[in-house]
């Protein structure tokens, strides 16, 4: 799956339409996967994170039907499927073509006219990878609906941000994934060349993003993407989970949220929550928190040494006190430090998906090596690594 000629996409994939369908398509859109820098499970506890995206995306190549069926077929999965938009909730949501039909219906809960869609998805984010290939066909199928059934309201930074509302809707209430609001928002909102620091006290789509620049070629850096290839899912239970703990230590402090809950704190409150595991799933949490804002600080002073004390802690919370990475994610942080990453933590969801580093440009390729050797040393899966570079956000292709 390379995308070594992502102008060839959008070509190739009007032809596999006229294959599936007989026309031509209306239009070809696409949207991004993402990373995140730094900031895990702080985006559904009021928080901050600090996602970019990547140049890997799902595209889709779309045409309004006369009827309200989505009908769907991908180049990576083999099969058609066709779900009906009409009773959606109650009947087949089509596995993992909820996401994209999802969309129209929370498009139609917001009160819009959506119809049918002839959709063909080429989506070359890696599946289950945690680079959210989910949230890259949501917003793909979103812009393209926007376009098609002339929607209004959408336009624009703030237009934007309720579309990554739908996507959202979409996500939870027809796919099933209780995520919160960080690879949607990232799939529309990102820009190249920039992370983008989001804030999701508030309500939602309420707080304006604040787009931090990261050009790591500039200073002779490259940001990696190890993706594990060790399984990982948002909706088999492991993630709600975490949600849920941490709802029950807001319930526990009676706090609006962890968000109100400061770094100094830490040592007055925990005590007052009665387990042991609540009291890690806090400490990471408001943490966390903490480290996205002295990220945030360090790349604006240009400071990239600093990432690497801010990377290990978190890799450290994530492993220890959240408890979502995993042997895979771990051989790949441990190895791409002792090669020299001068930064590396797990990206995403957790148990399971990718890793990131960053890395002086001249040892990427040392840096890739040892970790494939220190997988096969490990019998885990071959990895897939692949440099990146902060991508833009959802857009029409033709
Ligand atoms: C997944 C979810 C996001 C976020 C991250 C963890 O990617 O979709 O909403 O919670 O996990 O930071």
């Amino acid at each position: 799956m390379s995308d070594s000629q992502p102008r060839a996409i959008p070509t190739a994939l009007v032809s596999a339409f006229r294959g599936a369908f007989g026309g031509k398509p209306s239009g070809v859109w696409s949207a991004p996967g993402r990373v995140n820098l730094i900031g895990e499970h702080t985006d559904y506890n009021h928080g901050l994170c600090l996602p970019l995206a990547i140049p890997r995306r799902a595209w889709v190549a779309a045409a309004p039907r006369a009827d309200r069926r989505l009908r769907i077929v991908s180049r990576q999965v083999p099969g058609e499927r066709t779900i009906a938009l009409d009773g959606l909730l109650e009947g087949n949501r089509g596995g993992w073509a909820a996401y994209a039909v999802g969309v129209l219906w929370a498009l139609e809960q917001a009160g819009h006219e959506v119809g049918g869609l002839d959709v063909v998805v080429d989506g070359r984010v890696p599946i289950g990878s945690g680079l959210s290939s989910s949230a890259a066909l949501e917003c793909a199928v979103a812009v393209a609906a926007v376009d098609l059934f002339g929607l209004d309201g959408y336009d624009g930074e703030e237009g934007r941000r309720a579309l990554a509302q739908i996507c959202v809707r979409a996500e939870n209430d027809v796919a099933g994934a209780p995520t919160g609001g960080m690879d949607q928002s990232a799939a529309l909102l990102a820009r190249a060349d920039e992370a983008l620091l989001l804030d999701f006290d508030g309500a939602p789509a309420d707080t304006a993003p604040v787009h931090v620049p990261f050009d790591l070629s500039a200073h002779g850096l490259a940001l990696l993407v190890m993706n594990t290839r060790a399984e990982h899912s948002l909706d088999d239970g492991q993630y709600g989970n975490r949600r849920e703990e941490c709802r029950a230590a807001v319930a526990e402090l009676g706090v609006p949220s962890l968000r109100a809950v400061q770094p100094g704190d830490l040592d007055r409150v925990l005590p007052r929550l009665a387990s042991e595991v609540l009291r890690r799933r806090v400490r990471h949490v408001v943490s966390e928190i903490e480290r996205v804002t002295q990220t945030v600080d360090a790349l604006e002073r240009e400071d990239f040494a600093a990432l690497t004390g801010l990377f290990d802690a978190s890799h450290a919370s994530m492993r220890d006190d959240f408890e979502i990475s995993c042997p895979e994610l771990d051989t790949a942080v441990e190895t791409a430090r002792a090669f020299g990453a001068l930064a590396a933590r797990m990206t995403g969801g957790g148990f399971g998906g990718s890793a990131i580093a960053i890395v002086p440009a001249s040892l990427v390729e040392r840096v890739s090596q040892a970790v494939t050797t220190a997988f096969a040393d490990h019998r885990f899966r071959e990895p897939e690594l692949f440099p990146v570079t902060a991508d833009g956000p959802a857009r029409r292709d033709r």
